[in-house]
Order: C-alpha cells, then structure tokens, then sequence
C-alpha cells in the first residue's frame, strides 16, 4: 500500500499510561471541549440575529436573550479553548504519526487557527464592552449583531479547519497529492461529500447546543425573574428541538456517506457500536420528548430531563466519533501494538490537574456570571 510508506513511525518512547486509559481520556476531553465549542459556534449567530431582530426593544425579552448569550460567550470561547488542550495531548500520543502529518501538509491555514482564535475572542469582548455595556448604544444599535455576526463567521472558519485537518489525518492516500501541489505547508483541501455531511452536522449541533445553554440560563434565574426565565426555557427548548429534527437527517446523511463497510458496523457488524448507536438514538428521542413538553408547557422538570439525555447524546456522539476514527486508522497504524511503560506518579498528578482546572473554571463562571448577570435585568 502506497500510503502505508508516507507515514511516520510512532515515537521511539512508550506510552506513559495504558492504551484504554489515553483512549478513554482522549473521549471526555473531547466531550469537555465538544459543549462549550458547540455553544461559540452556534452562540455567535444566534445572540447576533436576537440582537439584531429585538433591536427595536431593548427591554424585550428576545434583545435580554441575545444579550445574555453574547455576555456569556467569552466564558465558553475560554472553556473550548482550555478543554481542547486535553484532546489534543491524547491525539497527539495516540495517533501522533497520522495527526502530525496531516498538520505539517496544512500547515499554514492550520497555524492560522491561533490567530483567528484571538481576533474572534477579542471581538466578542469587544461587543460587550463596546456596545452592550454602554448606556448610550443607541447609536451603536447595528454594531453589536454585526461584530457578533463577523466573529461567528470566524469561529465557522476555525470549526472548518479542525474538520479538515481531523479529517486528513483518517486518509494517509490523500497526501501525496497535497504534498505535490505546495511542500511549504500551503495546502487546504476542499471537502469531499462525507466532509461537508461531518461539517454541516457539527455546525447544526452548535445551534442545538446553545438552545440547551439558554434553558441553562432560564434555570439559573428562575427565582429572580420567574418571567424571563420561562421565555429563556421555551425558546431554548423550541431551538433545540428544532435544529435536533433537521439534525435526524443530516446525521442520517452523515451516516450513509461513511465507506458501506463502516457504516454496517453501526448497523449490526459491530457490536460496540451498534449498542453506542442505539443508545444514542433512545437517548436522542428522550431529549426530544423533554423539550418537546418543556417547550409547550415551559416545565423546568421536562427541561432538565430534555437537557441531561442531550448531553448524553453528544457524549454517545463523540464515542461514536472516536470509533470511526478507529475503524479508519486499522489498515494504518494500531496504538494497541506499541510498548506501554505506566508512569502512575505522572498519571496522578495530571487528573488531579485536571480536575482542579475543570472546578476552577467553574468557580471562575460563577464569578463572571455574577458581575454580567445584571446585563439580564431589564433597562440595561
Ligand atoms: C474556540 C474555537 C474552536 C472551535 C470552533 C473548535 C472546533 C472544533 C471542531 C468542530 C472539532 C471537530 C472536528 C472533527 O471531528 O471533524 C474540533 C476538534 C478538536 N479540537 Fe477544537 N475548536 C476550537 C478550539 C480549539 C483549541 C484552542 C484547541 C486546542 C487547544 C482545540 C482542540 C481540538 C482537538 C484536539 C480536537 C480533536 C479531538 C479528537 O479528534 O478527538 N480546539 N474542534
């Protein structure tokens, strides 16, 4: 096989912890980084459409909902920011050879994802600095939906290039070509059908994603401002369930895209997955149900319950995610063949890290909620 020669070998070091271990660390992080990614992507373009439609009042509750995401969205761009840092360790561990590789081929548009981060990150607390926190923003009224609008348009770019890159990485057959037409790292390759079906199902997720966070919001203020927070429940649910609708199609096109072999393998070929398939389908429909009723009849119990089998949904995803990945990678590389030389001190130290980081990142969201949670009042 003439792809099997362009790849790497694996570093001549062991792994410091067992494969099933950096596999199942690989599978959280990526969920801890999945969430809060998946409300900047989708955040961006809803708090700007609220904020541009409910410009006219802004004691309405649809310019109060916009302005409560775009104040919250710094908080997420910096937990997706903090929690892609424990993926990409294990990736790079794990299937380094296939990961390095495909970097190094896209390495200048690839490179550019920490600039993009920075420019969008400034820009969304330019927005609230700027223009939502200024009591004279009645000239500025446009500004705020824009800026959101330009640095939701960025974060696309940024989800665009992790897809592609994350994609490469799965078809060593692929790089030589690319490797032929620029050397220097120049190259983006365009998506094929089943990239744009991957894309397209990541970027609707956001949108479901961030109707969950403002239930989220809702709950959060539901002793202060009973109202509100009944408007922030329903409308978060209605999204959510919306988007999850159009969701069951793109998914099943997502799905029929995949080489016949690996899609049969969700269909029965493959045990562990088609168990994690189904889970995530019943999981899925449960969600569906609970912010069906919550929308309807704005009970906090239904929402709860619609937001816990979400969430499980997403972390079935990200399973199912990372055995396509395997399934992909088998005639290449196998992480279960190399030597493993257990550094337990090291081990402990980095998931006592870990969560001391996660609780202080929550700490540090309640604190910031605090200071922007009167921006939720009406008259500011
Ligand atoms: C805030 C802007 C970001 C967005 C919108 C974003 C978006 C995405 C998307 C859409 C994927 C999935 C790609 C796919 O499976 O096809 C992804 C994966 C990933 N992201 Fe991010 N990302 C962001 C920031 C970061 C940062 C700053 C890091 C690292 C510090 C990071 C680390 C990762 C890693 C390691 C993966 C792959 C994990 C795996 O394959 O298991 N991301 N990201």
């Amino acid at each position: 096989m003439e792809a099997l020669a362009l790849i790497p070998d694996y570093q001549p070091i062991p792994l410091p912890a067992p494969v099933w271990l950096l596999q199942l660390l690989l599978v959280l992080g990526f969920f801890l980084h999945a969430v809060p990614m998946n409300v900047v992507l989708g955040g961006g373009f809803l708090s700007s459409a609220c904020l541009y439609l409910g410009r006219g009042n802004k004691d309405g509750d649809l310019y109060r909902m916009g302005k409560a995401l775009a104040t919250s969205l710094p908080l997420f761009i910096s937990f997706a920011i903090t929690q892609g840092i424990v993926p990409l360790l294990f990736l790079q561990l794990l299937y380094g050879p296939m990961f390095y590789t495909s970097s190094v081929l896209i390495a200048v548009p690839w490179l550019a994802v920490i600039l993009l981060i920075i420019v969008a990150y400034y820009m969304s607390y330019w927005t609230i600095y700027k223009y939502l926190k200024k009591k004279d923003g009645e000239a500025n009224k446009g500004m705020a939906p824009l800026v959101l609008l330009i640095m939701s348009f960025i974060f696309l770019g940024v989800a665009y290039l992790f897809v592609t890159n994350m994609t490469l990485m799965l078809h060593p057959e692929r790089w030589q070509a690319l490797y032929q037409a620029n050397q220097n790292g120049l190259n983006l390759p365009g998506m094929d059908v089943n990239t744009i079906a991957r894309f397209l199902h990541f970027f609707l997720a956001g949108f479901a994603v961030t109707g969950l966070a403002l239930g989220c919001f809702g709950l959060a203020i539901n002793k202060r401002d009973e109202e509100f927070a009944g408007y922030l429940i329903k409308k978060g649910s209605a999204i959510y369930l919306l988007v999850t609708l159009v969701q069951i199609g793109v998914g099943g096109w997502f799905l029929m895209t995949l080489p016949k072999e690996m899609m049969m393998n969700y269909m029965g070929q493959d045990q562990l997955a088609t168990i994690t398939f189904v889970v995530s389908m019943v999981l899925m429909m449960v969600s569906i149900v609970g912010t069906g009723l919550a929308f309807t009849g704005g009970s906090r119990k239904m929402f709860i319950t619609g937001l816990v089998s979400a969430l499980l949904t997403v972390l079935a995803m990200v399973v199912m995610r990372h055995q396509l990945r395997i399934y992909h990678l088998a005639p290449y590389v196998d992480p279960e063949k190399l030597p493993v030389s257990t550094q337990w001190d090291l081990l402990i130290v980095f998931i006592i890290s870990a969560v001391a980081l996660i609780a202080y990142l929550v700490w540090l969201s309640r604190l910031v909620w605090g200071a922007n949670n009167p921006l939720l009042r009406r008259g500011h």
